[in-house]
């Protein structure tokens, strides 16, 4: 990790170290984690150093339980080796979906949050191309309302997702878009129109899927929800407009690459890891901040903070009085939060950490034109472009922070592209389950969800 970089120096991001032949590489300055870089707030490296038999332990029951492919526990740390034999099928999947114009993505929690985000990220004005998606998710029935309203059905089709093949907000929708589509094409050719991804062998979706013969993709039953989008869950409906999925695997597979040491100094998930874990237990940080200074990037943030709440948040122990892991996700988006949030997260409570995300190359990058009368206003944006303020922007929040004590770092991303999604998305997941496992937790389950799934049959009349 570049850790170099004083607290207070401006605004050179780090040299890259990236040879010319390969795809650019994620930047990652942790430097102001560090009670070196930010002061008393932050950790020792010492404390780190202290650290290393515990990552030890972590780092090799990762490597454990990823060896197996599909059947690991961990299998979603090791999709970029193992989803790419199975892209054909996916691939044909997406070439059909291409002549539909309008694509609905039925699915909720991690079957729709990863895909969102990669959607928003690479496709630009996603409203004027075909096929264009929907992510609906939500049962609020004005969402449907619309998209049923204002699409034909003759050009839709129906991406349902879920794992479970189950979960009520997603059956919801389906069943209600199915009938649509069937009122409007007729049975048979209503058929046509549906993809559904689900459990390969089990669940309410899987027999439909079965006794229609619909067009299915299995969602590999080891890799759950929230680690999912690098399986046709995100796959599919990405690859229906364009992304390039197998670089999205190939940037998987490179942050994979940096993160095959058992020290934190050489591997960005562990050391990344070490110190959230290490700034929650030994310094009270609770909250956890993601600020993109990139609008693309707005909907990542939602995708972590279901990723590490899902993830972390859970007791350290069987019993009631354990202790409780994890620090709460919250999202901002640079510069909008500064005239919202940056208030609070300066003279409020010390018990935040932030990362910032900055893009380093966006085009288009228009120029400020200034007028005579404007430049007398504004003379220190003479030649400047849209992205000079941005980065300018990020600088001095990042300084003001700093010199608040509060821990914060900053990933730099060197173009927005596949590739580099896939590096940010390994590098958060894996992040994540080293993260649970500090912590002495299960980092793939969710049993509080379950609860609240169970919960929501019961009162609406149902047995279980
Ligand atoms: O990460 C998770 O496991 C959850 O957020 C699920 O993705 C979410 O509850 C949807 O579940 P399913 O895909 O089974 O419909």
């Amino acid at each position: 990790m570049a850790s170099s970089l004083t607290p207070t120096k401006q605004p050179v991001a780090p040299p890259s170290k990236n040879s010319p032949a390969s795809p650019p590489l994620l930047q990652i300055d942790s430097a102001r984690l560090y009670r070196d870089g930010v002061g008393a707030e932050g950790i020792d490296r010492a404390e780190v150093e202290a650290l290393a038999p515990e990552l030890r332990r972590v780092h090799q029951a990762v490597a454990d339980k990823s060896a197996g492919g599909l059947d690991a526990e961990f299998a979603c740390l090791t999709l970029h080796n193992s989803m790419p034999p199975t892209l054909p099928p996916i691939e044909a999947a997406a070439e059909q979906l291409r002549r539909f114009e309008d694509i609905a993505v039925i699915g909720i929690g991690g079957s729709s949050l990863g895909a969102k985000a990669v959607y928003q990220a690479l496709v630009e004005e996603p409203g004027a191309r075909r096929p264009q998606l929907h992510f609906l998710e939500n049962i609020d029935p004005r969402n449907l309302d619309v998209f049923i309203r204002n699409r034909s059905a003759e050009k839709s089709a129906v991406v349902c997702i879920s794992k479970s093949g189950g979960t009520i907000e997603t059956a919801i929708q389906y069943l209600i878009l199915r009938e649509w589509l069937e009122q409007q094409l007729g049975k048979d050719k209503a058929r046509q129109h549906q993809y559904l991804i689900t459990d390969p062998a089990q669940g309410w979706l899987r027999e439909s899927a079965t006794r229609e013969g619909l067009a299915s993709l299995p969602v590999p039953p080891r890799v759950g929800g929230r680690y999912s989008v690098l399986t046709a869950v995100g796959l599919l409906p990405l690859a229906a407009v364009g992304v390039d999925i197998r670089s999205l695997l190939a940037g998987s597979a490179a942050n994979a690459a940096r993160c095959v040491s058992e020290k934190a100094s050489e591997n960005p998930a562990l050391e990344l890891a070490a110190l959230f874990f290490l700034l929650d237990t030994r310094r009270n940080k609770r909250v956890s901040i993601m600020m993109p200074y990139a609008d693309p990037l707005q909907l990542f943030g939602d995708w972590y903070r279901q990723l590490w709440a899902e993830s972390l948040g859970k007791r350290r122990g069987a019993r009631a009085d354990d202790p409780p892991a994890g620090t709460l996700p919250v999202t901002a988006l640079g510069t909008v939060d500064q005239h919202s949030q940056l208030q609070m997260y300066l003279e409020s409570r010390r018990d935040k950490i932030f990362s910032f995300l900055a893009v380093d190359r966006r085009e288009p990058d228009p120029r400020i034109p200034l007028a005579e009368h404007d430049r007398k206003y504004f003379p220190y944006l003479d030649g400047k472009r849209m992205q000079d303020v941005l980065e300018a922007e990020l600088q001095a929040t990042r300084q003001v922070i700093t010199e608040t004590g509060h821990p914060n770092m900053t990933l730099r991303l060197p173009r927005l592209d596949a590739h580099v999604l896939g590096q940010l998305i390994d590098l958060y997941q894996r992040a994540t389950v080293y993260a649970g496992l500090l912590y002495g937790i299960n980092p793939l389950d969710q049993p509080a969800v379950e609860k609240g799934k169970q919960l929501a049959i019961r009162l609406l009349g149902g047995g279980r």
